[in-house]
C-alpha cells in the first residue's frame, strides 16, 4: 500500500473545520458566538481526555466552551436538572453529555432530555428519528457523521456499495447504517450490521466494498477478512495495557493495520482516521445549532 492510500482524518477535519470557522465569523458578524456546554459526570480517564480535546478545538475555532464536571455520585435528577437548566439557556447553543455516565445514571433519560435544538450529539430520540426517516434539519451524530465525510471526501464510492458494519452500538453502528442506506447521493449503499451474535462475520466483510469497524475489539479485523482494495475505516479506541508506556496502556484500534493496510485499497491511520473527524463535525453540529436558534442560514448538511 502506498502512502496515497491512506485516508488523512487530520487532513480533512482541517478542512471541515476552515468551513466553520467561516460560519462562527458569520455569526459574529451579526453578534452571535456560538456556545457549546460539556457535562462529564465522574472521572473515567477516556472521557476527560475526549472532553479536554473538544474543548481545545472549540476554543481554536472561535465557539465559547464550559465543561461542567459533577461527581461520580451525582443523582440522575441533579444532572437531568443541570441539563434543562441549559435547555433554557439562549447564549447555550449546543450540549454534550459525554457517554459513559456512571451506572446509576440512566443515560437514554439524560439525553432524551437535552433539547432536540441543543442535540450536537444527535441522540436525542427526535434527532434519531429524523435520521431514521431521512428527515432534514435535525443532528448526526458526530462519530458515523465524520465517518461518512471521511469516505465522501476521499472519494470512495458509497453508491451501490456493500458496506459491513461491525458493532450495532446507538452511538456509532446503528446511524452507520442509517447514513449510508438514505435513498440520497453519497448513500444509497447496502449496510449490513454485524454484531456479537452474527454467525459467519468474516463472509459479511470478505464481500464489503466498505467495512466500518466499531466493536470494540482491539485488532479484530484481520487482512484475510478483507477484500483487495476495500475500504477500511477504523472506528476502534482500545485501552491495551504495556508496561513500555509511560501512561501504563496504549491505544490500539479494531483493524490490524500493519496487516491490513497491504490488502485495502483505503485505510484509515488509527489514530489520525475518525477521532478528528469527530470533534470537526460536532464543531460543524455545534454551528448549525447556532445558526438554527438565531434564524441563521438554516445550512442542511
Ligand atoms: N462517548 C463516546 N463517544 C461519544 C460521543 O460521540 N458523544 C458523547 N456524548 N459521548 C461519547
Amino acid at each position: 500500500m502506498s502512502l496515497d492510500n491512506l485516508i488523512d482524518g487530520r487532513a480533512i477535519a482541517k478542512e471541515v473545520h476552515t468551513e466553520t470557522e467561516l460560519r462562527v465569523s458569520g455569526l459574529k458578524a451579526v453578534g452571535i458566538e456560538p456556545g457549546l456546554i460539556f457535562i462529564r459526570v465522574g472521572e473515567d480517564p477516556a472521557s476527560q481526555v475526549y472532553v479536554g480535546m473538544k474543548e481545545r478545538t472549540a476554543m481554536k475555532l472561535g465557539i465559547r466552551s464550559q465543561t461542567v464536571v459533577l461527581p461520580n455520585e451525582t443523582p440522575e435528577s441533579e444532572l437531568l436538572d443541570l441539563v434543562k437548566q441549559f435547555n433554557g439557556d439562549d447564549t447555550v447553543h449546543g450540549i454534550l453529555v459525554q457517554a459513559p455516565l456512571p451506572s446509576h445514571i440512566d443515560e437514554t433519560k439524560v439525553f432524551s432530555t437535552v433539547s432536540p435544538e441543543k442535540d450536537v450529539d444527535g441522540f436525542n430520540p427526535i434527532n434519531v428519528g429524523k435520521l431514521m426517516l431521512g428527515e432534514k434539519g435535525g443532528f448526526v451524530p458526530c462519530t458515523p457523521g465524520g465517518v461518512h465525510e471521511l469516505l465522501i471526501r476521499s472519494g470512495v464510492i458509497i453508491e451501490g456499495a456493500e458496506v459491513a458494519i461491525l458493532g450495532r452500538g446507538n452511538i456509532v453502528g446503528k446511524p452507520m447504517a442509517a447514513i449510508l442506506c438514505q435513498k440520497e447521493p453519497n448513500a444509497n449503499a447496502t449496510a449490513t450490521i454485524c454484531h456479537s451474535r452474527t454467525l459467519d462475520v468474516k463472509r459479511h466483510c470478505r464481500s464489503a466494498d466498505i467495512i466500518v469497524a466499531a466493536m470494540g475489539v482491539p485488532q479484530f479485523v484481520k487482512a484475510d477478512m478483507v477484500k483487495p482494495g476495500a475500504t477500511v475505516i477504523d472506528v476502534g479506541v482500545n485501552r491495551i495495557e504495556d508496561s513500555s508506556e509511560e501512561k501504563g496502556y496504549r491505544l490500539i484500534g479494531d483493524v490490524d493495520f500493519e496487516a491490513v493496510k497491504n490488502v485495502a485499497g483505503k485505510i484509515t491511520p488509527n489514530p489520525g482516521g475518525v477521532g478528528p473527524m469527530t470533534i470537526a463535525m460536532l464543531m460543524r453540529n455545534t454551528v448549525l445549532a447556532a445558526e438554527q436558534q438565531n434564524g441563521e442560514g438554516k445550512i442542511s448538511i
